[in-house]
């Protein structure tokens, strides 16, 4: 019989858990989840060889191993760097991690228009959520923010390169889901743009999925553009026997109507993978663009039920699918007292005599009627 192999220690802001040999920081993070994950905007854990170029994910090594506890002297990229025996994280319990943070998203926020009031990714836009979080209410950016014409390629994506943070995501996508690739990085440092080659079309049955992957709206749907914001419509699960793609999708609806259909999405911001129909392990719930841009009528879809949104997130206002309410404590708190009855005067005073019945008393009570007739 193989020996299993050994797990590594790793000990992320105060946390330890057990990981295979060859786990980043950043999925071991994941392992644990909530706060202790680094954000993540380049890398992508469906597609191989993304990360590496945001650095919003960076992290402290305050021990490197057991066999070598010293501290790595710089912060690393938690999505490239991979967990050793005994690695001690720190992630949001290091000052130095939150500080980097800050000026990464200062630097993404340089040549990014401060549009989201009309911006489509409003709402679920990873950037977004980040300058929240980690954003300085100003800029120390002296010079014009660089701005692009509006580009459509191909008749369903239009891409508004002054929103980009050329997080190299899209382009791993056309590599490796469509069969050739027509768009890239094009020149270098600040002039480095996405864009197709002499505008030519992207237009491939798996190209939608670019929209998906962009974490900011750089990339959109033209069939969606500007209909609606998206914590008006209603987030839910379909499918439909799809012969080129998993069918599995997220319909975003506005009472009956079908705005939008995308992938669905994990906690992650990420299109959820699927066990394969012939059990050879999981696939990733990539969707077609038949799916994507052609089937807007809830007729064509298998409703299968609200779409479980992060609660955290403003889409999911006023809808919680599966939302627990939490268990009532406050009779427990109060011994066992009716919660209505927060606090019996009685108790804590004895100025409201309880042999008095105030509903006998004739007129308005008084001092008078507290008085004891016998000490
Ligand atoms: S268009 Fe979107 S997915 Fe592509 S590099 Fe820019 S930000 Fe990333
Ligand atoms: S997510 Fe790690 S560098 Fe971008």
């Amino acid at each position: 019989m193989s020996e299993a192999p050994k797990l590594f220690k790793v000990t992320i802001d105060n946390i330890t858990i057990d990981v295979e040999p060859g786990t980043t920081i950043l999925n071991a993070a994941r392992r644990i989840g909530g706060e202790v994950t680094p954000p993540a905007m380049c890398y992508y854990s469906k597609l191989e060889g993304s990360g590496g170029k945001c650095r919003t994910c960076l992290v402290e090594v305050a021990a490197g191993s057991t066999a070598d506890p010293r501290p790595m002297p710089k912060l690393v990229a938690s999505c490239r760097t991979t967990v050793m025996d005994g690695m001690v994280v720190k992630n949001i319990t290091s000052d130095k991690v939150l500080d980097a943070r800050n000026g990464v998203v200062e630097f993404l926020l340089i040549n990014h228009p401060l549009d989201c009031p009309i911006c489509d990714q409003a709402g679920e836009c990873h950037l977004q959520d980040l300058s929240y979080e980690h954003g300085k209410e100003g800029t120390r950016f002296e010079f014009k923010r660089r701005t692009f014409e509006k580009e459509d390629i191909g008749p369903y994506i239009q891409l508004h390169m002054t929103r980009c943070i050329l997080c190299y995501r899209c382009t791993y996508v056309a590599d490796q889901l469509t069969d050739h690739r027509v768009h890239g990085i094009l020149d270098r440092g600040d002039h480095a743009e996405i864009s197709t080659y002499i505008s030519k079309a992207i237009d491939n049955d798996f190209s939608g999925n670019m929209i998906d992957v962009c974490p900011v709206g750089a990339l959109t749907d033209k069939t969606f553009r500007f209909k609606n914001r998206v914590w008006f419509t209603k987030p839910v699960n379909a499918h439909r026997d799809c012969p080129t793609c998993c069918g599995k999708v997220t319909l975003w609806q506005r009472g009956d109507e079908v705005l939008r259909v995308t992938a669905r999405k994990d906690e992650w911001g990420e299109v959820m993978s699927y066990p394969r129909p012939d059990g050879s392990g999981n696939q990733t719930g990539w969707i077609c663009n038949t799916c994507r841009f052609d089937k807007k009528n809830t007729s064509d879809w298998v409703i299968e039920g609200l779409s479980n949104i992060n609660r955290h997130s403003v889409i999911s206002q006023g809808k919680y699918p599966g939302l627990v309410t939490p268990k009532e404590t406050i009779t427990e708190v109060m011994g066992g007292r009716d919660p209505k009855l927060l606090m019996d005067i009685h108790d804590v005073s004895g100025v409201n005599d309880p042999e008095v019945d105030l509903s006998k008393v004739a007129g308005a009570a008084t001092s008078k009627t507290f008085e004891k007739k016998e000490q």
